[in-house]
């Protein structure tokens, strides 16, 4: 017979708990069992997060993904699930509110150099969804094993994770893959191609002040070198093909991946700043107890490590939905495709 107690192991996770000042010779600190548990409450949604992503980069990782199957829509699900976990974990982070700067100081230098910045799964999940080394803020910092980076297995653990695919070069690769501007389907277009007519279009939308923004649109869409994007510009075509069009029921779910996705950067940036806050509060312009500078460490970090930025560019190169051009009635017959 199944038992509360052992199903949920809790042998095992209830004894997971020693605070340091707890220990012989030291001065209990009460706040530091509030703080083992806010960390570790993350480091479970961070498994959850992880498990979602399991199942969503599997989809994303397929040659064929057919758009009319339950898969994708699964998908869309799960990314929201992730988007819910993000929200709590954004509230979670007032917990430690209760817990004064002097509260904190009685425990903190017992953990030195360990810190959040070691948390192996919060990097992988970082990784997984896009954010590569290079982008990192601080990337030399990731070494330091012993003064606050990784050891040398998680460290290599996060390597291998980063050679793999990861979400962003997937969704780049699925959006590659769309038939949208597929010569046939365009046979009966009245004008010139598509997107000829839309960048008269969109140049006709700007104001005088924001006339400069037709470069933007051309080096996003169409550079003459090498891409400034991290996503290619052919994906970047068919997601706005897709934001434009999104009213069509056929790319009702595609759209609301892309938007997922730039939420799940919403959330992580909003993440990211509130933390920054309580840091501030809780530390001032102290070090970290990883061995950054601390505030100054979080918002580099803060500014730097969107990962679908250009989604959320897209934006920039909307127009109005009554100015949009009619598609071709082939076109929409073939909207039931498989990528
Ligand atoms: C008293 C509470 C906290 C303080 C004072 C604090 C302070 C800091 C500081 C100063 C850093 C920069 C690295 C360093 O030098 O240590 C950092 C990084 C980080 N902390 Fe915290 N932290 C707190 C709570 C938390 C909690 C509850 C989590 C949840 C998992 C967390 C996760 C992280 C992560 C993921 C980073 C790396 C951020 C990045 O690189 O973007 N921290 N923290």
């Amino acid at each position: 017979m199944m038992y509360y107690h052992e199903y949920l192991e809790l042998d095992k996770v209830l004894d997971a708990q020693h605070p340091k000042s707890f220990a012989p010779g030291q001065q209990p600190a009460h706040d530091e069992m509030l703080f083992i548990i806010v960390h570790q409450a993350y480091e479970l949604w961070f498994k959850q997060i992880q498990f979602e992503l399991d199942y969503i980069q599997g989809i994303f990782g397929q040659d064929h993904i057919n758009d009319n199957a339950e898969d994708l829509n699964l998908v869309r699900h799960r990314l929201h699930r992730i988007i819910r976990i993000l929200e709590l974990l954004n509230q979670q982070i007032t917990l430690l509110d209760t817990m004064t700067p002097l509260d904190f100081l009685e425990f903190r230098n017992l953990l030195t150099p360990s810190s959040g910045f070691q948390s192996l799964q919060y990097r992988l999940v970082e990784a997984r969804l896009g954010l590569r080394m290079e982008e990192r803020h601080h990337r030399e910092y990731y070494k330091r094993t012993n003064e606050g980076g990784f050891t040398t297995a998680h460290y290599d653990l996060l390597t291998r994770v980063e050679a793999g695919e990861n979400l962003l070069d997937q969704v780049n690769r699925w959006l590659e893959r769309m038939p949208f501007f597929r010569r046939e389907y365009w046979a009966s277009y009245p004008r010139n191609g598509f997107w000829d007519d839309y960048t008269v279009l969109y140049r006709e939308s700007l104001t005088e002040r924001e006339a400069g923004k037709i470069d933007d649109f051309r080096s996003f869409f169409f550079p003459d070198g090498a891409p400034s994007t991290l996503m290619s510009p052919e994906a970047l075509r068919s997601a706005l093909f897709i934001m434009l069009y999104r009213d069509f029921p056929v790319f009702q779910t595609s759209y609301q991946i892309l938007d997922a996705l730039i939420e799940i950067d919403h959330w992580m940036a909003g993440w990211r700043h509130k933390h920054l806050t309580m840091v501030r509060r809780m530390i001032g312009m102290r070090v970290g107890t990883g061995n950054t500078s601390g505030a100054g460490y979080l918002e580099g970090a803060l500014a730097r490590h969107y990962i679908y930025r250009d989604l959320a560019a897209l934006s920039t190169f909307l127009i109005e939905r009554r100015k949009l051009p009619r598609l071709p009635l082939e076109l929409i017959r073939h909207l039931s495709f498989n990528t």
